[in-house]
């Protein structure tokens, strides 16, 4: 006898799902607020006379110490220097952004005068931008406040406010955080990531300058371009596909799987990282307009948990989520894997739907072989399944994937991901 209240459960969770997705495909790509887009090397430098523009007088640079400690906000701040611009440096942002990295700078926001935004560095720092730029224009709500609007969906549009103007740069080519709307936060009181999602949230301008990654090693530049990978590929083959979103994925993924191996083998090459550079904010626009699927939920649970960086786990995960689609709808995630697989000149265009999908998952499980990155995560606890289930049950009720998942098969994809069925 079916169990009837899962049944009724997942049939409601269906019904939300597809709501959802209809209003993402109809609003999203709309949505999306305008932004001022400057590339190049040496692109850096028009910080001063980009924030001039924009009536900005006195910027705060939001960065972290590891960036701080080797010099790279300097070339942002010897341009405030030669341009006569006063400003004040936050460089406290930590890997996985926490509440108290914002509120500390919003006090030095404050405590300064203020009354513009410089993101520097990886996701980690966009997103604390970010989140102090919504704090600022909500002096009453505090960063948990933010995070708790539509309580346990945990996904807030707390701003509908005009941001102080800000300017993302990033220094890694994957998170797509200069584009996108949205930015997670840790709330390391109870081992948690949350995701604060507000248009006016996207920064008003970015800037894509290769210099700023030609310093980043080796396992980074892989683990962050693996991660843009990850948001055109839940992109292309979720619910809320649309025809604007896939010319940013496929070509994303086609320019990512072109140019990794220059970038890690001749790193200062600025060709190679002005597209990965490029691709990455494709892939931030793939996020803004057809959002994410089960891969993100496990990853930003797994990460939390275990302190592990955002792209090792989604090296790990992307391909075994990817295997499960398969397997309850191959016909439907088959096409569309072979579709971008085929785009992005991966899969053999002469190989059928079912093979060419095979053969872009194999082509993730390579990437991740080729460049260090372990294809499981063996810090996965049995005990925290159940903690690990509910934060993914919540996180991805929003996201239109293509299959939604039984505790029970959650439980099973926790222990293939922890590796438990390695070589066998
Ligand atoms: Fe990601």
């Amino acid at each position: 006898m079916p169990d009837i209240k899962k049944t009724a459960i997942t049939g409601v969770t269906k019904v939300a799902k597809v709501a959802v997705s209809v209003a993402t495909i109809v609003a999203l790509p709309v949505m999306i607020p305008a932004q001022d887009l400057y590339q190049g090397a040496g692109s850096a430098g028009k910080v001063p006379d980009i924030l001039k523009r924009n009536r900005g007088t006195k910027p705060i640079v939001v960065t972290d110490q590891g960036l701080f400690n080797i010099g790279l906000h300097k070339k942002v701040t010897d341009a405030l220097d030669a341009a006569g611009m006063s400003y004040a440096i936050y460089h406290g942002v930590e890997p996985n952004p926490s509440i108290e990295n914002i509120e500390e700078a919003y006090a030095l926001y404050k405590a300064e005068n203020c009354d513009c935004i410089v993101a520097l560095g990886g996701g980690s720092s966009m997103d604390a931008a970010k989140v102090l730029a919504g704090r600022v224009v909500n002096p009453n709500k505090t960063t948990k406040d933010m995070g708790k609007l539509l309580g346990y969906m945990q996904v807030t549009l707390p701003h509908f406010k005009r941001i102080p103007y800000t300017i993302a740069i990033p220094t890694t080519a994957g998170t797509g955080a200069e584009s996108t709307m949205a930015a997670v936060v840790s709330d390391h009181s109870i081992d948690k990531k949350y995701t604060i999602t507000d248009p006016m949230m996207r920064p008003q301008a970015a800037i894509l300058d290769p210099e700023l990654a030609t310093g980043l090693p080796k396992f980074q530049t892989a683990i962050t371009a693996i991660d843009a990978v990850s948001h055109c590929t839940e992109g292309y083959i979720g619910g809320a596909s649309n025809f604007r979103a896939v010319e940013y994925q496929e070509r994303a993924v086609r320019d990512i799987f072109a140019n990794i191996d220059t970038a890690i083998n001749d790193p200062t090459n600025l060709e190679a990282r002005a597209a990965l550079s490029q691709a990455a904010y494709f892939g931030g626009q793939s996020l803004n307009m057809s959002a994410t699927g089960y891969v993100h939920p496990f990853c930003h649970k797994i990460g939390a948990k275990y302190n592990l960086p955002h792209g090792r786990c989604i090296g790990a995960v992307m391909p075994i989520i990817l295997d499960a689609y398969m397997e309850r709808k191959p016909d439907k995630v088959g096409k569309r894997l072979a579709k971008l697989g085929r785009a992005a000149n991966i899969s053999d265009p002469n190989a059928s739907d079912i093979d060419a999908a095979n053969q872009y998952i194999q082509a993730i499980r390579d990437f991740d072989a080729k460049y260090g990155i372990d294809p499981y995560i063996p810090e996965i606890k049995e005990e925290d399944f159940e903690e690990i289930y509910s934060s993914i049950v919540v996180e991805n009720f929003p996201y239109p994937t293509p299959v939604i998942f039984t505790k029970e098969e959650v439980f099973e994809l926790l222990r293939v991901i922890r590796g438990d069925y390695a070589g066998k």
